[in-house]
């Protein structure tokens, strides 16, 4: 643990400054694959099988809800494969209570997609004061194209949200944002809608849904320039399959960014997902010519993977705008922690989605890294940072975000004198074992 001596309180964490960090590390499962893998699993014929789900906040809010609806999910536990009993394609029923979607997102969203074409069926949807502030429209109101009734604050735009399940009709959307999340509500939703959806992303999200739902045995195209447009024909029927989980990347990230920063530090992360949606932080810390190999590349159960060793290095500062930011959108936070170790200017633009994550991320870590003493402004679509100020030690917030709690315990680790951190606990929304890992690894 990072911790030293009694906590104040259980959730303000002691961050000592100094050490190095050497090792290996195999990161949980990649997030974003642990939703799908179970939501897929809810609604196929048969049993499925998942290797290496994340056994974090996000996919148990996400396997609670489905549990509501009966299907039957084994206990989520590290280390240990989970079977999810599937209902079929209509089968989930109406719950008797609220489904409680937690600080997740992509839970909210997803499940939006998924129950707006549950006939007959009624549902209400909440989650923390974070998730009940972020924005429903980008789903409610393509969905409502498609024929959903989803009713809530704001004309549907904040949980609570109560949807009334409808038939649903295919229709062809243009997403005014490259999100994943949105991508794949619209899927799900078109799986049992009357005739056939396309959904045109402006930039190409993360494209898990897609693999996995075509391993499922959807009728799914993909197409367009770069992979933008998504043909989903309804009819068949999902069958439960066998998923391989690998490595989140951005969970990597933090000890990639750390092991680049960090005199003296030697760190391989194994087992790590490579799908090319994602690697946007390898094409930044490339730029930066950080020292990172990518070794053993391999493919499993659809999804690229590889281990990759990272070492310290000088790094030069960074600029990178719109077009990168759906392939790292989630590695911003981290990143800004780089742009403070390297001397001269590092930008980043086209980054105004951070504002509405599960904190405004863009002024989160301009408010905490200039709490630490780093030149930092901040814009509409993103921050300027110069870098090569020696940080200080400061009393540190998480402000109830995981991926800042991670991002400032390695600025902390660099900075001249120790850091408190309150509500720490944030971290176990995606990796519960980050604190006991950093101790793990450091020396
Ligand atoms: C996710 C998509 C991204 C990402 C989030 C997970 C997903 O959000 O930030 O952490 O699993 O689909 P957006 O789709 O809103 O960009």
């Amino acid at each position: 643990m990072a911790t030293k001596g009694p906590n104040p309180a259980p959730s303000l964490r002691e961050l000592i400054a100094g050490g190095t960090l050497s090792g290996t590390v195999t990161v949980p499962g990649d997030k974003s694959i642990s939703h799908r893998a179970l939501l897929f699993g809810a609604i196929s014929e048969g049993t499925t099988t998942i290797d290496g789900l994340l056994p974090a906040e996000d996919p148990l809010s996400t396997a609670a809800c489905l549990r509501a609806m009966g299907a039957s999910i084994s206990p989520i536990r590290a280390g240990e494969i989970v079977q999810v009993e599937g209902v079929g394609l209509d089968g989930l029923q109406e719950p008797d209570d609220v489904l409680d979607c937690g600080n997740s997102g992509t839970t909210m969203r997803l499940m939006l997609g998924l129950l707006a074409g549950r006939k007959g069926r009624h549902f209400v949807l909440t989650g923390d004061s974070s998730l009940r502030r972020r924005p429903m429209h980008r789903v409610s109101q393509p969905l409502a194209v498609m024929g959903a009734t989803i009713q809530g604050r704001d004309a549907g735009n904040f949980a609570p949200l109560a949807v009334q399940g409808q038939p649903l009709r295919g229709a062809v959307i243009g997403t005014p944002v490259a999100s994943a999340q949105v991508k794949s509500a619209l899927l799900l939703a078109a799986l049992t809608a009357e005739g056939s959806t396309s959904v045109i992303e402006p930039a190409q999200s993360r494209d898990h849904s897609e693999r996995m739902l075509r391993a499922f045995g959807a009728d799914l195209e993909v197409g367009g320039e770069l992979g933008r447009h998504i043909l989903l024909r309804p009819g068949r029927s999902l069958r439960g399959q066998t998923v391989v989980v690998p490595g989140d990347i951005s969970s990597a990230a933090f000890w990639l960014v750390a092991g680049a920063l960090v005199p003296g530090a030697d760190l391989t992360v194994e087992n790590v997902g490579l799908n090319p949606t994602r690697t946007g932080i390898l094409e930044v810390l490339e730029q930066m010519e950080a020292k990172i190999e990518v070794l053993n590349r391999r493919d499993v159960a659809g999804e690229p993977v590889g281990d990759l060793r990272v070492t310290h290095g000088p790094l030069k500062p960074f600029r990178f705008g719109e077009e990168i930011m759906p392939r790292l959108v989630d590695e911003v936070p981290i990143l800004s922690v780089a742009a403070c170790f390297c001397d001269g200017e590092s930008r980043i633009s086209g980054a105004s989605e951070l504002r509405v994550k599960e904190t405004d991320r863009l002024a989160v870590m301009a408010r905490q890294l200039t709490a630490m003493g780093a030149e930092i402004e901040e814009h509409a679509d993103g921050l300027s940072i110069r870098g090569g100020r020696q940080l200080h030690g400061a009393a540190l917030d998480s402000e109830t975000d995981h991926r800042i709690a991670m991002s400032l315990a390695v600025a902390a680790m660099l900075a001249k004198g120790n850091s408190s951190l309150a509500r720490s606990e944030a971290a176990a929304v995606s990796y519960p074992e980050f604190w006991s890992e950093l101790e793990r690894l450091r020396c």
